[in-house]
């Protein structure tokens, strides 16, 4: 046999894991064992798509439907986001700046690599979606990561901004609400960051995924301020509000000026977004299908309500109420500095599974962890109950 020594770019070996999934292969086995599992862990909705999209997907399957689209995307559903931003944001967006992608994944993706120079650097929050670093240290980016905490609701602000403003600062990524503590930033505070990114010739990347799925407020996008500078891309998907995660569909609001470079990263990296999916997405964006989201989106509010009462009730109130998505991001330090073995020893010993707060950052990471509301309130309910008595039996 040909002698062969493995050779991988140092990029991918240093690529780090999503410690989620070793918490979510960890509650597998243990379920496969027969013990009960809540699983408060994953990040995505636990309904099903709606069977307006399955519908419309075999439809199309019968059809033919199923070969590539436009790089850009099914011109009639980019024209239908442009009539939903209108009606659900009163946001003016033309067709012509929209391009769908195979989960905002790719649009993240593709964003910063039409952006992204070696050496350029991103500014983001510590913590922060992780895959965003991953994105930048992939193209050779440099980091610049802010620490955030509760003081300003672990979101970035415009005195972060003014404060720690470096040279060869490429572009500012927030995410509205975020992942992982499901926090809004204000959309005056937005608009002037963005501003102030503009006159620093730096881009504003704006990642709405969550949106819609918002509390005690109207959905709003940053895309609704007419006087939004050229700078400002905004990104999302239908795998959250629109519950379609495994449909693998997202899409991205960009100036006019990225839009050719756009169109030919995506013509090389993927050449379009899922045909099927495209098709059904149309539909989950009429009026019958928003109003059955809408009424999931109370169920989501509904369960923010009874998880923060309940650690209320139990004396363990979290620090921020969160606005939006379905996370809830806990400071854990009264009771350990190793979220990882808290997660871990948590599951074991109750059956709670939660993420820590390590795959976000390393800000304050070992003293968080991250609830994801993802499950019926009962089960939240019976989670605190178990969380509580585990935190009793760590202090006896
Ligand atoms: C903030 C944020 N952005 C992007 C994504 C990626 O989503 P998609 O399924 O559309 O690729 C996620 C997924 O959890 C997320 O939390």
């Amino acid at each position: 046999m040909t002698d062969f020594t493995p050779n991988i770019a140092d990029h991918a070996q240093t690529l780090q894991p999503f410690r989620v999934m070793k918490i979510l292969g960890e509650a597998k086995a243990l379920e496969r064992q027969g013990k009960d599992i809540i699983h408060m862990e994953i990040g995505e909705p636990d309904f099903e798509s709606l069977e307006c999209v399955h519908d419309a997907v075999k439809a199309a399957l019968d059809q033919g439907k199923t070969h590539y689209t436009a790089t850009l995307g099914l011109p009639e559903l980019r024209q239908k986001l442009g009539e939903f931003y209108a009606d659900f944001y009163r946001a003016n967006v033309k067709s012509d700046n929209i391009m769908l992608t195979p989960g905002a994944s790719s649009a993240l993706q593709l964003a910063l690599t039409a952006l992204l120079n070696p050496g350029d650097k991103v500014l983001m929050s510590d913590p922060t979606y992780p895959c965003n670093r991953q994105f930048v240290q992939l193209l050779h980016g440099e980091l610049v990561l802010l620490p955030v905490d509760a003081s300003s609701d672990y979101q970035l602000t415009l005195a972060h901004l003014e404060e720690y403003w470096q040279e060869d600062i490429k572009a500012v990524m927030v995410a509205s609400p975020s992942n992982p503590s499901g926090t809004v930033i204000e959309q005056d505070e937005l608009i002037k960051m963005a501003q102030f990114a503009a006159t620093k010739n730096a881009y504003f990347l704006v990642d709405e995924i969550y949106q819609g799925l918002v509390y005690d407020r109207p959905a709003e996008s940053i895309l609704s301020h007419a006087q939004r500078p050229d700078n400002v891309i905004v990104i999302n998907s239908f795998s959250k509000f629109f519950n379609m995660t495994g449909w693998r569909l997202g899409w991205m609001v960009a100036p006019s000026h990225l839009m050719p470079v756009l169109e030919r990263l995506g013509q090389n990296l993927f050449l379009c977004a899922p045909t099927p999916s495209q098709h059904g997405a149309l539909h989950v964006l009429e009026p019958d299908a928003l109003m059955q989201l809408e009424a999931r989106r109370k169920t989501f509010e509904r369960r923010r309500n009874t998880l923060f009462k309940a650690m209320q009730e139990a004396g363990i109130a979290p620090k921020v109420l969160p606005q939006g998505a379905f996370y809830l991001y806990w400071d854990v330090s009264d009771y350990t500095d190793n979220a990882e073995q808290f997660c871990s020893r948590l599951l074991a010993e109750t059956g709670v599974a939660i993420t820590p707060g390590t795959d976000f950052g390393t800000h304050k990471a070992q003293q968080h962890v991250r609830l994801a509301y993802t499950t019926s309130e009962k089960q939240l309910q019976k989670a605190v109950v178990k969380i509580r008595a585990f935190l009793d039996s760590l202090t006896l």
